[in-house]
């Protein structure tokens, strides 16, 4: 593993692909097919533009997570389809479902104010893709949550929020408690942002998102075909301001790690604990523990890559606003403190 973990572009430094072009997949995720690993993730293009999608989704693969060949475009929004270039797609990833189809989901914007707050999911037949445009939209329309409080299905505040929301920038982290973001949200179905899909060893399969502004992740469960939602979701971190959603299992339990929120700036991760996915969770703090950890080593999680039950890679990006192009990969190992998860500085 530490062996593994020594190649540079894994803590920062160009990263080529076979080619020896630098590997374009931002906020990526990877897929494990028999020897092969896919690696799926945001193409992005020069400068600020960048950081909207004017390709799609590109794909490498590997048979040793160091050298990767391009396998190009795994989902293209340059053919005329559905989505026009120029909006945004982020965190794409990908599962292959029981029947064998590989389903990728991403969040989907289409245009750059992020007050969309969608997703969006993609089937193919093959991993490397063509990958097609099934649906996009926001979850569970006209659906609570498993796990309500009845507050927020007051209608003073409900009201309150439609009032006053609209008016605030979908990052002003307002005082959410007062305000019913969820009840505001309800007929049209809860925002949906940075996002993760997770897969139980029961084969459940849940996309995992930031929601209600941000200010609360969400869980929702997802059809025997992975590709729509059952009506069943969780409200998680209620009020805890995270985004980023990291997911794993070790030893029965389930792991948690996002960041806060402050855009494309790096920040302090947290990391929580639960014996259900639905909850209760209890965070574990700031999972990088060396200097450098108030800013995750200048990184933002995308996936946690389990190569064996206690072999888990961490990957983040080291985001390039400026240079949506020049965005670098940070994958880390995930140690343990007793039971916590630690995250220790690249070397
Ligand atoms: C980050 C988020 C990215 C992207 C960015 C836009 O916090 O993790 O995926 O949405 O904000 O500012």
């Amino acid at each position: 593993m530490t062996e593994l973990l020594a190649c540079p572009g894994m803590s920062g430094e160009i990263w080529p692909d076979s080619a020896g072009i630098p590997i374009n997949a931002h906020g990526g995720g990877i897929l494990k097919e028999g020897n092969l690993f896919y690696w799926y993730g945001e193409h992005k293009v020069a400068g600020k533009r960048g950081n909207l999608a004017w390709v799609g989704v590109h794909v490498y693969i590997s048979d040793d997570l160091v050298h990767w060949r391009d396998a190009g475009i795994a989902f293209d929004i340059r053919d005329g389809g559905p989505l026009r270039p120029g909006c945004v797609i982020e965190r794409p990833k990908v599962v292959r479902n029981p029947a064998g189809k590989f389903v990728m989901w991403f969040h989907l914007e289409r245009d750059c104010t992020y007050s969309d707050a969608r997703q969006a999911v993609a089937v193919a037949d093959r991993p490397e893709g063509p990958f097609r445009l099934l649906w996009h939209g926001r979850p569970n329309p006209g659906v609570w949550p498993q796990n309500t409080p009845p507050e927020l299905k007051e209608p003073a505040r409900i009201e309150a929020a439609c009032r006053e929301m609209p008016t605030l920038p979908y990052d002003a982290n307002p005082l959410t408690p007062q305000l019913s973001v969820l009840g505001m949200d309800l007929e049209t179905g809860q925002q949906s942002r940075d996002m993760t899909v997770f897969v139980d060893d029961d084969r459940t399969a849940y996309v995992v998102y930031a929601s209600e502004k941000n200010s609360t992740i969400h869980l929702a469960e997802l059809d025997g075909g992975y590709t729509g939602f059952t009506g069943r979701y969780w409200r998680l971190f209620p009020w805890r301001w995270m985004e980023a959603p990291v997911l794993f299992k070790r030893n029965g339990k389930y792991y948690f790690i996002g960041s806060g929120c402050t855009g494309w700036a790096p920040n302090a991760a947290r990391s929580a604990v639960a014996e259900r996915l639905t909850g209760p969770w209890t965070e574990l703090g700031n999972p990088a523990v060396d200097a450098g950890g108030d800013t995750t080593y200048g990184a933002q999680g995308t996936f946690a890559l389990q190569l064996a039950p206690d072999q888990i890679i961490f990957m983040a990006d080291r985001w390039n606003p400026e240079n949506a192009i020049d965005g670098r990969y940070l994958w880390l190992p995930v140690e343990w403190n007793g039971e916590r998860p630690i995250l220790k500085a690249p070397v």
